[in-house]
């Protein structure tokens, strides 16, 4: 191992790259850099994932199992939770959750734990890149200290007057843009943001991705790079809030909010289009912002767009609930004993991934109330018990017309493409669709409500 890398050295041709955290984010990483020709180990806390990995096997549903077993009969790859193995490796990529605890504060502590078991293994030379989400500061603040905690240093500096400030190890911030099932938008077209804690550690992680991503946008600061993945997912969050309340208002005005939507899309500048839906899921979009208000209070700041989107998105599932209600009552129903059936749990369309579903809190809701809750999708054969949810024991429940049309309402909670609304709204005594799905169904749409 060349003890006296530079920053050049990551341009090399075969690296040995170490991705640590080998979920949605870190195994579609690991395998890109093993497409690029590289080493590949993925460091994971959970055994069952790394052997699964070594046995080419896919625990992720839009990650093909031959593109792993392809990398690790080529050796290109392979899975360990021997954190010692971290000493052989050129580049080391964090990708751990970055959670919001009981309280709704940042949970750091899998990006400490991390930091920590890199320590005893980092060698002279090494590069390392947080790519977790989090607030501005984390690098320099909580990652920094732990790696120099062994006398190793390398400095906070920006400039070019620190353009070769001498460095023991390098150390960045590069977030990640995954989108989880996006056919069109893959990692190697997404640009990527770069940041070093010192322009060498800046120079050395713009090398390493330049040979997987067809962009690397540097910028210069780990802060910088932190605050801009923050700003893109705020963004997103604050635009779904709006069309959400103007779906409120648009519903109680009788407009078509995704007519309206798609009119305005039409305009070519200046306007980019945002749908409304059951709430926020997933694990970015609901947590992330909360990372900056928890920041913004060390400096007297309040977040006043984030609080308020929130506001308005956790109200998203409560309004679902009521609209149910309404819709049976019209039908001379109660919401109280009544037999529903919700499609899709996973939080949006064509994945499985439930993480913060907004149909997990929808059918919470609806069970509250007293309605008997059946579930369908073809993501998830059946439900588990959760940290805020108990559905231990649910099964997905097979669709036909026959089954269809024994449940006294029908809610679309995700729009699975797989799912045939025009039989689902033709077998269905009552559909409430929280998406749109429904929108070229002709017949029978005096069955549906929009929501
Ligand atoms: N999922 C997304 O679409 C997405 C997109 C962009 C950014 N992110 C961010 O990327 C980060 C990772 O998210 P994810 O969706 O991949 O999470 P994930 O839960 O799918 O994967 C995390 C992996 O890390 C492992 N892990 C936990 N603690 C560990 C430790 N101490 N050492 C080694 N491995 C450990 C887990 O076993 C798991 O396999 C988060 O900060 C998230 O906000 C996620």
């Amino acid at each position: 191992m060349p003890m006296d890398r530079r920053p050049e050295f990551f341009k090399g041709a075969q690296l040995k790259v170490g991705i640590i955290g080998c979920g949605y984010v870190g195994l579609p990483l690991a395998l890109r850099f093993a497409e690029a020709g590289h080493k590949v180990t993925g460091f994971d806390t959970d055994p069952a994932k790394v052997s699964q990995l070594n046995a080419g096997r896919s625990y992720i549903e839009h990650i093909p199992q031959a593109k792993i077993q392809q990398y690790v009969i080529s050796r290109h790859f392979s899975a360990t939770t021997d954190f010692a193995k971290l000493k052989e490796i050129d580049a080391i990529l964090i990708c751990v959750p970055t959670p919001l605890d009981e309280r709704r504060e940042p949970d750091l502590s899998y990006v400490k734990q991390t930091a920590e078991s890199i320590l005893p293994n980092l060698q002279k030379g090494h590069l390392v890149v947080l790519e977790s989400t989090t607030y501005p500061g984390t690098t320099e603040e909580l990652v920094l200290p732990i790696l120099e905690s062994n006398g190793m240093r390398c400095p906070i500096a920006a400039g070019s007057a620190s353009d070769n400030i001498p460095c023991d190890f390098f150390l960045a911030f590069s977030p990640e843009r995954e989108d989880p099932g996006n056919k069109q938008y893959g990692l190697a077209q997404i640009p990527k943001v770069v940041g070093g804690v010192n322009p060498p550690s800046g120079r050395a992680a713009q090398a390493l991705y330049a040979q997987v991503v067809s962009r690397v946008v540097p910028v210069s600061s780990t802060r910088a790079a932190e605050m801009a993945k923050l700003l893109e997912n705020i963004f997103r969050c604050v635009n779904i809030a709006l069309v959400n309340e103007l779906k409120l208002l648009s519903l109680r005005m009788g407009i078509d909010i995704w007519e309206v939507i798609d009119a305005a899309a039409t305009k070519p500048f200046g306007f980019m289009p945002f749908y409304p839906g059951p709430g926020l899921g997933g694990h970015c979009i609901p947590v992330d912002p909360f990372y900056l208000s928890w920041k913004a209070r060390e400096y007297d700041f309040a977040t006043r767009f984030i609080e308020l989107a929130g506001e308005i998105n956790t109200s998203m599932p409560y309004h679902v609930v009521e609209a149910v209600a309404t819709a049976l009552n019209k039908q001379k129903k109660s919401l109280n004993g009544s037999k529903l059936l919700v499609l899709g749990v996973a939080y949006k369309k064509d994945v499985d991934d439930l993480r913060e579903s907004p149909t997990l809190k929808i059918m919470q809701l609806l069970q509250g109330r007293g309605a008997h809750v059946e579930y369908n999708d073809p993501y998830f054969a059946q439900l588990h018990r959760m940290r805020h949810y108990n559905y231990e024991g649910m099964k997905s429940v097979p669709l036909s017309p026959q089954t269809l049309g024994a449940y006294d309402g029908v809610i679309i909670a995700t729009d699975h493409s797989v799912y045939d609304y025009n039989s689902i709204v033709d077998s269905s005594k009552l559909v409430v669709d929280t998406r749109n799905a429904t929108r070229r169904v002709v017949r029978n749409r005096d069955r549906i409500v929009l929501c």
